[in-house]
């Protein structure tokens, strides 16, 4: 192999592989050459379904752009995560759930999570949700969340999970879009011994008006005081308790809408990316099998929150397909120390450990003790996601928390891709820091050149995907043209990730990080549009602009611009100006939720803009991180003098 650093798979984890190099090196060159036969017999041998697909991949990146999978097929997802596996390992445990407090925990075997499932399936029903129907999720990390998602996957509603920490406004743009007739959620939710006041802020999402939602059933968490609107706002345990354990799961078609995730693009409002029932399930358990090696029987932990895609995707979806026992945690890594998460490795027996590259940064900084004070001996397998892991993190989540023992795997991915497009399975692929490794078998990704032309060999380039696979998302909900302009216009013919990449020697990818206005804040994808435009509903402010600047612990950090409105700025000192800058973060952090609110803030008289008025951010990146030297073209400026005049601001602050 061409880089020095290579870590090959260890001769016993190559050996007890469920699938080795060569059965993968067979699935490869199959899922190639004839995926509809390769991917239907993976589909009849993975899934259970009430009627058998005989069609396999009838999808189009150009003209209509319908994707479709299976299309004849039917089944149902509640009943692939939990029924089938009633008949030999009902008892065995499902979900392991560990509170934010130690010492608390909840083990629900395979048949609990069944009976709950089918309760909440029917108090679903009982309040009119019906197949198609849309159900909002904002819950906390707690067992009604994977309750709640299976229920409404039980009865074929579409849910559409919201992160907890998201902000009323950004909850209610949600709902509004998705047209939720149901929403769920907690009194409160825990975290790192804090609580967060979720009814309260559905409250305020709903005060505005706007969305058909009906019913907010409330489920207890900490017991807190909350407002009621009678008739509206229903008791989660009361519904439950009077709920029919029985409910027979919907036949789906393997086409049906499953679930809805917004996520954030560069322009405009978040985008709902739907999903849909059989491709997406058989992505999910197919990746979650192969790139793990999982074997039965074993504790599987992804760390990610349900409101994310890889909670959807790996928390859930894909283990409890596979009868894995997934591990949900309610808290931090760093509550109440930075032990935590290696204490419930051991007090688990936790084999694959997945989690993000910020989470292994922060806990870095305090240093191997904690971990070192844990056995981690149950451990077999690692990995990462959310963006490219620097190979200093790499080594230390290697050699301190694997102590070089165990497997580390990258998996390169999109909450539009599903699951993993580029991830070399654990048990097959050697490793290289900060690399994705290879595409999953039937995965074709491509390197385009600005003249849209694939790169061959090694080079760099737009990454795009040649040809469909089943996990692939089928639209943006309501608005199928977003979805052909975002994904399919710059290269027409290839689906485009907005990630940039490079391919190595050895035909390794690399991803070099997001070619659009979306910034990468710990994993989470932030749209520079909705910052601005946060930002720019605050009365003081003309107008914003913001970018990311790489971050130690982040990766990347938001960096606003800000242009003041005379008036206000007329009337602000130098003490002032900065008082407000904090303000206008906090302001941004309350309409988008506090991870979106900026680390910088900066009081400038202009913006660089093209003649055309276009924000030129490369240049405000350059100016951020004081790489004057290489503003590159600056010429295509209305006004080149903004630059100097910025500068002079960011020296002053500084
Ligand atoms: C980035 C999360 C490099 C990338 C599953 C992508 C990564 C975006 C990696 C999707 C990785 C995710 N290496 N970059 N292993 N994983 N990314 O939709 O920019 O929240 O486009 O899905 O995260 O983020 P999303």
């Amino acid at each position: 192999m061409s880089d020095s650093q290579v870590f090959h798979v260890k001769p016993a984890m190559a050996a007890s592989a469920q699938v080795d190099a060569t059965q993968y090196r067979l699935m490869t060159n199959h899922a190639e050459h004839d995926a509809d036969a390769f991917w239907l017999e993976q589909a009849r041998t993975r899934l259970d379904w009430v009627r058998e697909p005989t069609l396999g991949c009838n999808a189009h990146f150009s003209g209509d752009h319908a994707i479709r999978w299976f299309e004849d097929g039917l089944l149902n997802v509640s009943a692939n995560c939990l029924d089938r596996h009633l008949a030999t390992r009902a008892d065995d445990i499902a979900l392991i759930w560990v509170g934010d407090e130690e010492g608390v925990e909840k083990r629900l075997s395979f048949r609990d999570l069944h009976e709950q499932v089918c309760r909440f399936a029917n108090v679903l029903k009982d309040q009119g949700v019906r197949r198609g129907d849309r159900v909002a999720i904002f819950l906390p990390m707690v067992p009604e969340a994977a309750v709640a998602m299976l229920a409404c996957t039980r009865i074929g509603a579409v849910h559409s999970v919201m992160f907890a920490g998201f902000s009323a406004s950004s909850v209610a743009g949600r709902l509004e879009d998705c047209g939720a007739k149901v929403v769920v959620t907690a009194d409160e939710g825990r975290r790192g011994g804090k609580r967060v006041r979720l009814k309260a802020i559905i409250d305020e999402a709903l005060e505005a008006g706007g969305s058909p939602v009906e019913t907010v059933i409330v489920l207890r968490v900490t017991g807190a005081e909350i407002a009621r609107q009678p008739g509206r706002d229903l008791d989660y345990a009361e519904l439950m308790a009077a709920a029919s354990p029985d409910c027979t799961p919907e036949p789906m078609a393997a086409e049906d809408p499953l679930f809805i995730l917004y996520t954030s693009g560069s322009t405009g409002k978040p985008k709902g990316v739907l999903h849909t029932t059989g491709g997406y399930l058989l992505w999910a358990a197919f990746t979650h099998s192969i790139v793990f090696d999982y074997r039965p029987g074993e504790v599987y932990w992804c760390t990610a929150d349900i409101g994310w895609i890889t909670g959807h995707s790996y928390g859930i979806y894909g283990p409890l397909a596979n009868g894995a026992t997934t591990l949900m945690f309610e808290g931090v890594p760093t509550y109440p120390d930075a032990g935590r998460w290696w204490r419930i490795i051991d007090q688990y027996q936790v084999t694959t450990f997945y989690t993000a590259p910020t989470a292994i940064r922060a806990l870095m900084t305090a240093g191997d003790a904690p971990v070192k004070a844990s056995s981690r001996a149950s451990l077999r397998v690692i990995a990462t996601v959310g963006e490219t892991i620097n190979p200093e993190a790499w080594l230390w989540y290697y050699h301190v928390v694997g102590e070089g023992r165990v497997p580390l795997v990258d998996t390169w991915w999109q909450t539009e891709t599903g699951g993993h497009l580029i991830a070399g399975p654990a048990a097959i692929v050697a490793q290289k820091p900060g690399s994705a490794t290879l595409p999953i078998p039937g995965v074709l990704p491509v390197l385009l050149d600005e003249k849209g032309q694939p790169v061959e060999g090694e080079g760099e380039g737009a990454l795009c995907v040649a040809k469909s696979w089943p996990g692939q998302m089928r639209t943006l909900w309501g608005d199928h043209d977003r979805f052909i302009q975002s994904y399919f216009s710059t290269y027409p013919g290839y689906y485009f990730s907005g990630d940039g990449g490079r391919r190595d020697a050895d035909g390794y990818y690399w991803v070099t990080g997001r070619m659009d206005d979306v910034i990468n804040v710990s994993g989470h994808r932030i749209g520079s549009a909705e910052v601005e435009s946060a930002l720019a509903h605050h009365p003081a402010v003309a107008e914003a602009a913001v970018v990311g600047v790489p971050h130690d612990l982040k990766g990347q950090a938001l960096f606003a611009f800000v242009i003041l409105c005379a008036s206000d700025l007329a009337s602000l000192d130098a003490a002032g100006q900065r008082a407000l800058c904090d303000e206008l973060a906090r302001h941004a952090g309350s309409v988008l939720g506090r991870y979106a609110a900026p680390d910088h803030v900066l009081v400038v008289p202009d913006l660089p803009k093209t003649r055309s008025g276009k924000i030129m951010r490369r240049v405000l990146r350059k100016i951020a991180t004081n790489e004057l030297d290489s503003l590159g073209d600056t010429s295509t400026l209305a006004d080149p003098s903004v630059v100097d005049a910025i500068v002079e601001r960011l020296r002053a602050r500084d």
